[in-house]
């Protein structure tokens, strides 16, 4: 019998209706290939749906994403709306409303042309990040004292539960453990400065006594940034807190050709993941047909990989591999000339000449 999966699909704002679009092109596509069905579901939640209605999500709409095998989100964002409120109301929202724990980031060089990295190629370039996505400074306890006087204080706290950094570096360890690379784990932290943070420190070498084969490693955030510039090639998989892989999870995206191609995954395992490109809504470039939606596409890819169609999410990263290491794909910019939908009319060919 033919599989089908229940997709939610929420295009958000700017260019995401764009990016959704096209991503959904591909999922069609390769649904065909490989034989299985999906069913996808679109929900209206952004800036036009709030301005509407005065609401962002309804009662019940996280119970009723989590139905789904997995939700695809393109950008949410509007500059209509106070900044950050649709971002926290939506997109965190789902992250922590739904726990998924882990935002899972690879950073993968698919030609040397797109790296701004002098003498680096796609043997350097080859990391996944598994940041955080529950705690730390994210969890919005924060306040402000004496607003608006010469008086002002604002706090904003950072959260660590022993939970939630043991499943996060157990989730990474076992990745690990599961990629063919060099069995290497970096934890990524600030416990020097900042001593809270040792709760990292100490988990992630407790549990690490399960996982003697994997080669454990540490850096201080801003070590790591350095690095990443100067040694791609040393990483393999880390972990990091939320904020800190918020930051460097740009970086990588710079590293690995841009936001055109930097896609992410937020998983907790056995439960309904929510998969998107990294960029946001991009508001300038929205309905002029130049976003790039190659980050989307790959975020497709992710997501079939985690709903059990591994041979159609590698076809997918293949058919996005193959596009840009055979430079027909060669900018991934809103300057490059090439129309949105172009961009996926050559992964589609890609595609289809893999499945052969
Ligand atoms: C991201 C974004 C979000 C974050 C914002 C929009 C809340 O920057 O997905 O990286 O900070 O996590
Ligand atoms: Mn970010």
């Amino acid at each position: 019998m033919t599989k089908t999966y229940n997709i939610a699909v929420i295009s958000g704002d700017g260019v995401g209706p764009e990016v959704v679009r096209e991503g959904l092109r591909v999922l069609d596509a390769v649904s065909r290939i490989d034989g299985f069905s999906y069913k996808a579901t679109h929900y209206p939640y952004g800036a036009e749906h709030y301005l509407q209605t005065g609401v962002m999500m309804p009662d019940g709409a996280l119970q009723e994403l989590a139905q789904h095998d997995a939700i695809l989100l393109g950008a949410i964002g509007d500059p209509r709306i106070e900044v950050g409120l649709l971002e926290r109301a939506i997109i965190a929202g789902v992250r922590f409303g739904l726990d998924l724990f882990v935002n899972l980031r690879p950073v993968k060089l698919y030609h040397e042309d797109l790296t701004p990295l002098k003498g680096k190629g796609p043997a350097d370039i080859d990391m996944i990040f598994v940041r955080e996505n529950t705690e730390d400074l994210y969890v919005g306890i924060h306040g402000f004292f004496k607003k608006n006087t010469p008086d002002e204080v604002a706090i904003q706290e950072m959260v660590m539960t022993r939970k939630g950094c043991e499943r996060a570096v157990r989730y990474a360890y076992e990745l690990a453990r599961k990629r063919a690379k060099h069995h290497r784990l970096m934890l990524i932290d600030k416990a020097n400065a900042l001593r809270g943070q040792d709760i990292w420190t100490r988990t992630f070498a407790e549990v690490g006594k399960e996982y003697p084969d994997i080669h454990q490693e540490h850096a201080y955030i801003d070590a790591a940034c350095m690095w990443m510039l100067k040694n791609p090639e040393w990483f393999d998989v880390a972990v990091v807190p939320n904020m800190f892989g918020d930051i460097i999870t740009d970086l990588g995206a710079a590293v690995q050709g841009g936001l055109g191609i930097a896609a992410s995954g937020n998983i907790h395992p056995g439960q309904a993941g929510m998969f998107e490109p990294i960029h946001g809504s991009a508001p300038k470039h929205a309905g002029k047909n130049v976003i790039c939606p190659v980050a989307t596409i790959a975020a497709v890819a992710m997501m079939l990989d985690f709903v059990g169609e591994p041979r159609a999410a590698a076809r997918v990263e293949g058919a996005v591999a193959g596009s840009l290491a055979s430079r027909r794909i060669t900018d991934l910019s809103t300057s490059s000339g090439v129309p949105t939908p172009k961009y996926t009319d050559i992964v589609l060919e890609e595609l289809h000449a893999r499945a052969l």
